[in-house]
């Protein structure tokens, strides 16, 4: 019988390692994010990059159960930050050396919405002189509108698959084509196939989730080679249908567990993708993104949306920063990352290594 040292030392995993690795507590989960740090101390150095986050708009055609910004809660005030007020963000992005910008919202697929989205890229692309790297994060979306935008200028996306498990994935979504598990399989391959750095993830500690789906997802992220991964734990949300099974979660320590050995094995498994210290982490912990940073992320969001949106972007309750000054954020990061030995490289694109390795591969070949 292996020890738990023996499959750390390993550099590949089957099921059953994966299961070990993501189940450790204690000592063993220490050693576990330990090793996960040295791993990306040794590929990716101590550096931590920023992605300055606009939350572009709260208006969804989608109805997702664990979800605050879902169509159906009608408690939620529904706005699109204008024109003017992004391009304002793009020239705080650039004042705070955030050398990229990341565009989230809810999924629209209407032409106003998709050339919207292709004007706004263009014009940050212009005001900065091509120097701030463009993530979206807007849904599904056909594959021209991706391609549409990927010429724009955006080269990121992120398309979480929430789940890689089809049951569990139709188990906390509505059962109607708009929800739909192959076609959100669909896209992350269009994504992929357009060109661009690609991220997706998942919630940690849903209900019905059980470790062989973690371990699922951990294979998944593997086998689509993705650039980038970004994971956190599940929040219940009051005014979503999944509220109704709060009591049946793991705890909030224990989904903070799972999600930091989520982290820390994937980082060994995908040594050079870029990871991201979730927000959401920092609900369940004052140190999360910290303890996110020290297992083996390597990516931090700060929000740069107005301040007067912002108590309506609500995914999940008690969001941390809501209040807070982008000034703020930036002096705040820049200490904690400090604090535990990281250095946030200001004014760079911060691409994932993974990808760049796989063009220059496939550029060769
Ligand atoms: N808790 C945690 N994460 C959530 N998301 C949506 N709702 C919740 C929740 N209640 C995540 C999803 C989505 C991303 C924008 O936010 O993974 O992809
Ligand atoms: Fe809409 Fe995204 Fe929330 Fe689903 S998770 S309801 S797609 S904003
Ligand atoms: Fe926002 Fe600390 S990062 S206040």
């Amino acid at each position: 019988m292996k020890t738990f040292d023996d499959i750390l030392e390993q550099s590949r995993f089957d099921r059953d390692d994966l299961k070990r690795l993501l189940d450790s507590r204690g000592a063993e989960a220490e050693k576990l994010r330990q090793r996960a740090l040295a791993v990306k101390l040794g590929t990716l150095d101590n550096h931590v990059h920023l992605r300055g986050l606009v939350e572009l708009s709260n208006i969804c055609r989608k109805d997702c159960l664990y979800c605050g910004l879902r169509r159906s809660n009608t408690k939620v005030v529904r706005y699109t930050v204008s024109d003017e007020e992004v391009m304002g963000c793009a020239r705080l992005a650039l004042e705070l050396g955030y050398g990229s910008m990341a565009i989230q919202c809810g999924e629209r697929s209407d032409r106003a919405f998709t050339e919207r989205i292709t004007r706004l890229v263009r014009e940050i692309k212009r005001l900065s002189d091509n120097s701030i790297g463009i993530t979206l994060s807007c849904g599904e979306q056909s594959e021209e509108v991706y391609r549409e935008w990927f010429e724009a200028g955006a080269h990121r996306y992120l398309l979480r698959i929430e789940s890689s498990d089809k049951s569990l994935y139709e188990k906390i979504h509505p059962q109607d084509d708009v929800h739909d598990f192959e076609r959100r399989l669909a896209c992350i391959d269009s994504l992929l196939k357009t060109g661009y750095q690609t991220g997706t993830g998942v919630m940690v500690g849903l209900p019905f989730q059980t470790l062989d789906h973690l371990v699922h997802d951990l294979l998944f992220f593997q086998e689509k080679d993705v650039a980038m991964v970004g994971l956190g734990p599940f929040l219940p949300h009051p005014d979503t249908p999944l509220w109704a099974y709060r009591e049946q979660i793991p705890s909030d320590e224990e989904r903070m567990r799972l999600t930091l050995n989520m982290i820390a094995t994937l980082r060994l498994m995908m040594p050079e993708i870029n990871m991201v210290a979730a927000t959401a982490t920092q609900t369940l912990d004052p140190q999360g993104r910290e303890k996110a940073v020290e297992a083996g992320a390597n990516v931090i969001m700060p929000n740069l949306t107005p301040q007067q949106y912002r108590e309506e972007y609500l995914i999940y309750p008690d969001k941390a920063c809501v209040g807070d000054k982008p000034e703020q954020c930036r002096g705040c990061l820049d200490l904690r990352m400090k604090s535990i030995g990281h250095e946030i490289l200001y004014n760079a694109w911060g691409d994932s290594v993974a990808f760049t390795k796989r063009s220059a591969r496939q550029g060769s070949a």
